[in-house]
């Protein structure tokens, strides 16, 4: 492969971040920087401060990426951005700043899916996964179950039909009292319950297909958490809540792998952080004898190794999305 280094730079929610990536050395260097405690006291990502808050960051954040990788502008040969989906004006934000370097170096631009990003992001571990493979999107705001049969190739084979598995996470773990975003302190929580106590729903567990339903089970948690209840009591009902989501994702993983025929499962997305969810998986991966690929953490949440990889990918293979600047709140994969 020829290396053909790609800067890319992500923006579309509460991460500012940047990265260079390229055919013959991998990932040459990531920066990012996460809005969190910005958003915090809100108990959400505030869109207007998500954007002004992008803009102070990226230049510092694209700068340091190239001089962790000792490169320059002159020395890329694209540039990639997130496109969508994501918050359009947090969106601009990048895509502008990509837009105009292009333009100035005279190279490509490329419009990279988000969820492209996160799907082809254990692409930057060793060992990759090999093509064809199923995809499990678990984050805020997505998922989905894909089939990928390479760069730009996927079939999607399920999605959830409401609230996303990182939206049910932080709407139960609000419920009980915990910051934003809730995912990580849930499971945190969950540690120190019991397991069995409280019993769950795994929604449309019970019938064929492969769409999933999450907002059901946070009203389940709501109707089960008594008033006044104790550390102990939510500590179990987190756990309940836990268990739940995850033998209701490993049911769907597994159907998939059986309708697909692929060999191989890589999960992605902010909710693959979570260790009962790696566990489960794991111990359906080895029944299956199937492969079982995750990114690190830090790169199953957002970032921009994944969109650099995207991006390189794209160009690499001269199949880029789009060269035009553009951004898009919506865009299905
Ligand atoms: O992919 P991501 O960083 O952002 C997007 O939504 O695009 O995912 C963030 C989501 C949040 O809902 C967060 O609560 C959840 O991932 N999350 C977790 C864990 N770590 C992050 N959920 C459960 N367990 C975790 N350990
Ligand atoms: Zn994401």
């Amino acid at each position: 492969t020829r290396p053909m280094p790609v800067l890319a730079l992500e923006t579309s929610c509460d991460e500012t971040a940047a990265a260079l990536y390229d055919g013959e050395r991998g990932l040459l260097s990531h920066t990012l920087h996460s809005q969190i405690a910005l958003h915090a006291q809100y108990g959400g990502v505030v869109p207007e401060l998500a954007s002004r808050d992008h803009i102070r960051r990226v230049n510092g954040l694209l700068r340091e990426a190239l001089a962790q990788a000792s490169l320059r502008f002159s020395d890329l040969s694209g540039v990639a951005y997130t496109a969508g989906p994501g918050l359009i004006g947090a969106l601009m934000v990048g895509a502008s700043v990509a837009a105009g370097i292009a333009l100035a170096h005279d190279l490509p631009l490329i419009a990279v899916h988000h969820m492209e990003g996160h799907l082809l992001a254990p692409m930057l571990e060793d060992p990759k996964p090999k093509f064809p493979f199923v995809a499990l999107l678990v984050s805020g705001g997505h998922t989905l179950l894909v089939s990928v049969e390479g760069v730009g190739r996927y079939t999607l084979l399920g999605e959830s039909l409401d609230d996303a598995v990182g939206e049910a996470f932080d709407k139960t773990a609000k419920m009980m009292g915990l910051p934003y975003p809730g995912g990580p302190h849930l499971a945190r929580l969950a540690e120190g319950g019991a397991p069995g106590r409280f019993k769950f729903p795994r929604p449309m567990t019970d019938r064929p297909g492969l769409d999933f339903s999450f907002s059901g089970l946070k009203t389940a948690v709501l109707t089960a958490l008594p008033a006044g209840a104790s550390e102990q009591d939510k500590a179990d009902i987190a756990r309940g809540f836990e268990e739940a989501v995850t033998e209701t994702l490993a049911i769907k993983c597994d159907r998939a792998l059986q309708q697909t025929g692929h060999a191989a499962l890589i999960v992605a997305g902010g909710v693959g952080a979570n260790q009962r969810l790696r566990a489960r998986l794991a111990d359906l991966a080895e029944r299956r004898g199937a492969g079982l690929f995750f990114p690190r953490p830090a790169f199953c949440t957002d970032n921009a190794a994944m969109i650099a990889y995207a991006g390189w990918a794209r160009l690499a293979e001269a199949r880029p999305a789009s060269g035009k600047l553009f951004t898009t709140a919506r865009w299905p994969l």
